[in-house]
């Protein structure tokens, strides 16, 4: 795997690209909601580096590697493959730790929204693929993220590879993940809200069967497939009572998409009060507007 050494360079980068007019040397996968996806080495990138927001502790961290592990085992023992995914950290020099989610890189061709979007019978069988695991699998305990851009075809086989937001929920309901470090890149004064209020009815969706694949057909209009969104409900047959239409995932991907704007508003405007009133450093890297 990764040499930490290897990875505490990434990590100095990545604070480089944080300072005030820092010049990126970043090779940027792919920008998530939560964590941002690093190819490492930059010019022919050999993993995929998943840097969470910064960890207060040991302990929190060892919290949270536990946690993905117990996610990864459940996710194994019912039957989906995962690509194998490493956790690293890194001290920073205020005595927090960088985690990094490691997995190798994966090719391209092998990337679901790749595959799906040449069309044609690979396309249909691999939605049905997702929609058929996301049916078995995902109940109050575990969750899913089944959008495409979290699956890929490796030796003929369907894996999942967003992992760093393990959707674990323990027996007595409450979720297993300390949720806090990943509401750390809001202003705080909105933390306490949306945990209480917002956090409960994002996560609930991710343990629905009919909500996961009602998002996964959703999605597609984000990647510019909506011409695949029939396959994935036909996919899904009776199997999902009411049964999905196209308009409800049509009225869903809009208000999702309002939902994640906003969101990501909230954290620009915090960064402009950061930077120029506070004249402080804004500890997070933001992607740019995201086409919804
Ligand atoms: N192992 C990998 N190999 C190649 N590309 C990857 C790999 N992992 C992630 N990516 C790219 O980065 C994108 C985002 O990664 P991923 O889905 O794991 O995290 P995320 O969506 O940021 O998760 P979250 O929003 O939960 O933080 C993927 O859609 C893909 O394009
Ligand atoms: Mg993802």
């Amino acid at each position: 795997m990764i040499a930490s050494e290897e990875l505490a360079r990434l990590e100095r980068e990545v604070q480089r690209a944080l300072e005030p007019g820092g010049e990126s040397a970043l090779r940027v996968l792919g920008y998530g909601e939560i964590s941002l996806v690093l190819g490492w080495p930059g010019d022919e990138p050999r993993w995929a580096c998943k840097r969470l927001p910064p960890f207060p502790s040991d302990a929190a961290a060892d919290h949270y590697a536990a946690t993905l592990s117990t996610y990864l085992e459940e996710l194994d023992r019912r039957g989906v493959r995962v690509v194998p995914t490493e956790v690293h950290r890194v001290p920073l020099d205020d005595g927090r730790l960088a985690v990094y989610c490691v997995q190798e890189v994966l090719p391209t061709e092998a990337m679901a929204v790749d595959i799906v979007r040449q069309g044609g019978a690979a396309a249909e069988t691999l939605l049905a693929a997702i929609v058929d695991t996301a049916l078995a699998v995902v109940d109050d305990r575990v969750g899913l993220d089944a959008q495409l851009s979290n699956w890929a075809m490796v030796d003929g086989q369907l894996v999942y590879f967003d992992v760093t937001t393990p959707l674990l929920r323990r027996a007595d309901g409450g979720e297993m993940l300390d949720t806090a470090i990943f509401l750390a890149s809001l202003p705080w004064l909105l933390r306490a809200p949306v945990r209480r209020f917002v956090l409960p009815g994002i996560l609930e969706r991710y343990h629905q069967p009919r909500t996961v694949v009602l998002d996964l057909a959703a999605n597609l209009i984000k990647e510019q497939l909506d011409d695949q969104i029939g396959v994935v409900l036909a996919a899904a047959g009776d199997r999902l009572h009411p049964p999905l239409t196209e308009d409800e995932v049509r009225s869903d991907y809009r208000s999702d998409a309002r939902t994640w704007a906003l969101l990501q508003s909230v954290r620009r405007a915090d960064r402009v009060w950061q930077q120029r009133v506070r004249r402080r450093p804004y500890p997070f890297l933001l992607p740019a507007r995201i086409e919804r």
